[in-house]
């Protein structure tokens, strides 16, 4: 224990301190082209209610301070009126237009979050992820200024080579599949956006938030097991699969509540 402790940087000490501001960035402003619907994926229904709900649900009960809400740049009135006060989200703070690639919506957010200690970056298509997973993103950021939760991978994983053949196959026990949210102590996660957008030769391959800080900081992101039902919804057997998480989820409280009473 005594070890542990010991190996903890400084700033393990105030993981519990209440003061600590923590501002979420949900991710919504993306075209879903994948998921080839009518509706944009983050306002189909799942489980009675827009995709997008869900994520904010889990938000709205997690012990994170306020919310903002990137949306598509048409679309910040719709998910005021049609989202945030129709499900009576009260820790949406702002509601903010997205950009053309994930990296423009999320720097969108971080500007509205100016002034918080730390950020999480939450992808609105991941419904499944609950007040455990973000309160573990919580404690990473305070421990260690950066992290991002996955899950180790399942399959084997392969490099392919210009002509589709096999090139080469990483050792499996090295490799995460990595999910969101990620988390940063907010003026790191600012500065290596900002070294970005000040780079634009930079932005291409750019696919998540922990790439940012890894390529223009020399700060080390730390992963954090999540869970494999906290899947990004992209095309049409994930929003079932989504869906049959969800459904167990409410059976499962439901049950507990009757043995409780
Ligand atoms: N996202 C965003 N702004 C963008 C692109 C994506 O806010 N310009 C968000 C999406 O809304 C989603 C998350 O980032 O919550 C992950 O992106 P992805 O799953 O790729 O969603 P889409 O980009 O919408 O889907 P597709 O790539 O199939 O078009
Ligand atoms: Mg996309």
């Amino acid at each position: 224990m005594e070890r542990q402790f010991l190996e903890m940087p400084p700033e393990a000490g105030d993981l519990m301190d209440e003061r600590r501001d923590v501002t979420a960035i949900v991710l919504a402003a993306g075209k879903g082209s994948r998921m080839e619907s009518r509706v944009r994926k983050q306002y189909l229904e799942l489980e009675g209610r827009p995709l997008i709900c869900h994520a904010l649900e889990a938000f709205e009960r997690s012990p994170v301070n306020r919310v903002i809400l990137v949306a598509g740049a048409g679309e910040t009135t719709f998910c005021r009126e049609e989202i945030v006060e129709a499900y009576g989200f009260k820790k949406v703070a702002a509601i903010v237009a997205g950009g053309r690639e994930r990296y423009h919506s999320v720097y969108e957010g971080l500007k509205a979050a100016e002034g918080c200690r730390d950020v999480l970056i939450h992808d609105g298509a991941r419904p499944c992820v609950t007040e455990d997973i973000i309160c573990r993103a919580m404690e990473g950021a305070a421990r260690y200024k950066a992290c991002v939760i996955g899950m180790p991978v399942k399959d084997t994983i392969k490099i392919a080579d210009e002509e589709g053949n096999a090139s080469h196959t990483p050792d499996r026990s090295t490799l995460w599949q990595i999910q969101t949210p990620q988390a940063f102590s907010y003026d790191l996660v600012r500065e290596a956006y900002d070294r970005l957008f000040e780079n634009p030769s930079l932005e291409p391959g750019i696919t998540d938030d922990a790439m940012v800080v890894e390529t223009m900081t020399k700060h080390k992101v730390h992963l954090i097991p999540g869970s494999y039902e906290n899947i990004k919804v992209t095309t049409p057997e994930d929003l079932e699969i989504a869906g049959l998480f969800l459904k167990r989820r409410h059976v499962s409280v439901y049950l507990k509540g009757q043995i409780a009473t």
